[in-house]
């Protein structure tokens, strides 16, 4: 038995897809009846390694030929750390685990460092942001969805011009991307050592720069030029 909402399929297609042309290595948390087992087996190229992981040991019994079924707490950093350490990297994460907001966080903090250079990881079911059972409740500051909103700040890190209030947070060097969908969060990641370029090109000619990372109290070159 599979559960799934229905509109995630669409989204599937739109994050997944390319990553169907070659072997990946893709880790889904929640197992519960072993449904989604062989629905990403048949997705996922041949020669790919599967990996899922659930808290309960009798999802074991789900194991399919071709994947792998790991028993442990996916908040637990011990056991992301080994299991990393055995298939890792990934190009995919998929939690649809718990659904409680701290256990969300604590994967994606665990498993992050052990996300390959043009991977996706995604959360499933952040609507329990907004349900205090979950740890969630509107702008509750604990909730996953108010966690994923904070990381697009640290996206955008590099462009500060409040150092103390807003300092550079190290994963603008990882964070190309956060993606927010009706219950369904991704998060790209991309390695860069550079910071962001801006281009010039005019006749021919093309011009590289980082200029305006560099000066502090920008101002809009468009200032005045509707009366203000
Ligand atoms: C929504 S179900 C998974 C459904 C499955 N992915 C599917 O598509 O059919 C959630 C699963 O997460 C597991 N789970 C709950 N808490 C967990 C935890 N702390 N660590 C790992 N798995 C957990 C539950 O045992 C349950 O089987």
């Amino acid at each position: 038995m599979l559960t799934k909402w229905m509109h995630y399929f669409e989204i599937y297609e739109r994050e997944l897809t390319r990553f169907r042309a070659r072997p990946i290595t893709f880790l889904e948390v929640g197992i519960f009846k072993g449904g989604s087992i062989p629905m990403w087996k048949s997705y996922f190229c041949e020669g790919s390694t599967l990996v899922f992981i659930d808290i309960d040991p009798n999802c074991a019994a789900h194991s399919d030929p071709g994947t792998h079924v790991e028993i442990g707490n996916q908040a637990d950093p011990a056991f992301l750390k080994a299991l990393a350490q055995k298939y890792g990297p990934f190009d995919v994460v998929l939690d649809d685990g718990s659904h409680v907001c701290s256990h969300q966080i604590a994967t994606l903090e665990g498993l992050w460092p052990h996300m390959r250079d043009q991977s996706l990881y995604m959360v499933e079911d952040c609507h329990t942001s907004y349900w205090p059972g979950f740890g969630g409740g509107y702008r509750n500051e604990a909730s996953f969805i108010e966690f994923a909103k904070r990381k697009i700040d640290a996206m955008h890190s590099w462009y500060t011009d409040q150092d103390e209030l807003f300092p550079f947070d190290p994963i603008a060097k990882e964070l190309a991307g956060v993606r927010f969908y009706d219950s369904i969060v991704a998060f790209e990641k991309s390695v860069t050592v550079e910071p962001p370029m801006s281009i010039a090109a005019q006749n021919g000619k093309f011009n590289g720069s980082r200029k305006a990372l560099q000066l502090r109290g920008r101002t809009s070159v468009f200032k005045g030029k509707d009366g203000t």
